[in-house]
């Protein structure tokens, strides 16, 4: 099922049966299923039923997904940890970090994910301090106020580069010039923008970059993926590991703790088998359309979006500028379950954070998908802010 490259909107739509019954908006919490992916997770389920055990194609699989990872992120295969959610990530790299009395320190803004600030807050019991950086009354967290949080005593700072509850996109670069300069880490989390944002790990500027397969990678759940700069990984020593992360899985050894000299220390337990099946799927289908390609599709789309919002008088907690947003638009409702389930009524499917309404964008979404949805707010209008 090759797609040449480029193609987006009503070229792809067909591989998404969804559409046959649905306009579907919410990419932000699970990607569309395609026929590729249904055929890799069947693939998956017919070598169990012939060969039982089918190890070597396993370990394949996921070395084919990190390889895959490494080409989206413009990195190496080896910078790459593959690990079963972002949480696994983000615990075992907060679990190589020292939080020693003169580091303690770790910064977070308030559009984490939650498993993030979970994650920080529990680092409390080791000793750690968790400072929260606060949007400014725009709405947006602009690099100085993080450079306000971040000091001597920071290890880390964390800053999603697309927050899933505003669409808010953070100057990852800025951020992270600001905390290297003070000695610190930074870890953004990039489930928001992995695959509809083109993410090159060079210029973001981040020490550690996680997603998972779930949304606009078009797998699904029990896969992520967690980039670790080179340079730092041999200082990295993660306490919470697993088999997979040894220098030798084969050794099986159970007298040491011996971590691969690769990003591989990041990785965990038996890989997520079906997921990966989905996972490298979903990455070849986006692959042949090309990230820059879905980003400037999606963003034409937002606009799109954007502009019907203004003429409805629409409250949008989302910035309009495309440098400050991704493929997430947040607009404010009064009564935002009744808003979804309204929508959901029309099979216009979508969801919600906070008081927003959330809708997304990605490859397979076309102006109609905006139009009708303009159409169901102007007939809820009473809903919006
Ligand atoms: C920004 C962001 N980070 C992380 C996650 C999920 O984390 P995990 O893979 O640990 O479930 C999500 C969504 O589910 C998300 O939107």
């Amino acid at each position: 099922m090759a797609v040449e490259t480029g193609r987006v909107g009503a070229a792809v739509r067909g591989e998404f049966p969804i559409f046959e019954s649905a306009t579907y908006l919410n990419s932000c919490s699970q990607g569309a299923l395609s026929h590729r992916v249904r055929e890799a997770v069947e693939e998956w389920l017919s070598g169990w039923d012939a060969n039982g055990a089918e190890w070597d194609f396993w370990v394949e699989r996921n070395e084919a997904f990190r390889t895959a990872v490494a080409g989206l992120l413009h990195a190496r295969a080896d910078d790459v940890a593959v690990t079963t959610s972002v949480s696994q990530g983000v615990s075992a790299l907060v679990s190589a970090l020292p939080l020693d009395r003169e580091r303690n320190r770790i910064v977070i803004s308030e559009y984490e994910f939650p498993t993030v600030g979970q994650i920080a807050h529990a680092q409390e019991l080791r000793g750690a301090e968790v400072v929260h950086v606060r949007p400014g009354p725009e709405g947006s967290i602009d690099a100085d106020r993080f450079a306000d949080a971040i000091d001597q005593r920071t290890a880390l700072v964390c800053c999603t580069t697309v927050s899933y509850r505003s669409g808010h996109r953070h100057d990852v670069a800025a951020i992270a010039a600001a905390a290297h300069e003070a000695g610190a880490l930074v870890l953004a989390d990039s489930y928001q923008a992995c695959g509809a944002v083109e993410l090159d790990v060079g210029a973001l500027g981040a020490d550690a970059v996680t997603g998972g397969t779930v949304k606009y990678l078009l797998g699904t759940a029990g896969l992520g993926f967690m980039w670790v700069r080179p340079e730092l990984r041999r200082s990295l020593l993660p306490t919470q590991t697993g088999w997979f992360a040894d220098e030798d899985i084969f050794a099986m050894s159970i007298a040491d703790y011996s971590p691969h000299a690769s990003a591989r220390r990041f990785d965990s337990g038996t890989p997520p088998v079906p997921a990966l099946y989905a996972g490298v799927a979903g990455l070849e289908v986006l692959a042949a359309t090309g990230v820059p390609a879905v980003e400037a599709h999606v963003s034409s789309l937002v606009d799109r979006l954007l502009d019907g919002l203004d003429e409805l008088g629409a409250a949008v907690a989302t910035p309009r500028e495309p440098a400050a947003r991704g493929p997430l638009v947040c607009i404010r409702s009064t009564d935002v379950p009744s808003l979804v389930a309204a929508l959901a009524a029309e099979r216009i499917v979508t969801s919600m954070r906070d008081e927003s309404l959330r809708v997304a964008f990605h490859l397979y979404n076309v102006e109609d998908d905006v139009d009708r949805l303009l159409d169901a707010l102007g007939r809820h209008r009473a809903l919006l802010a």
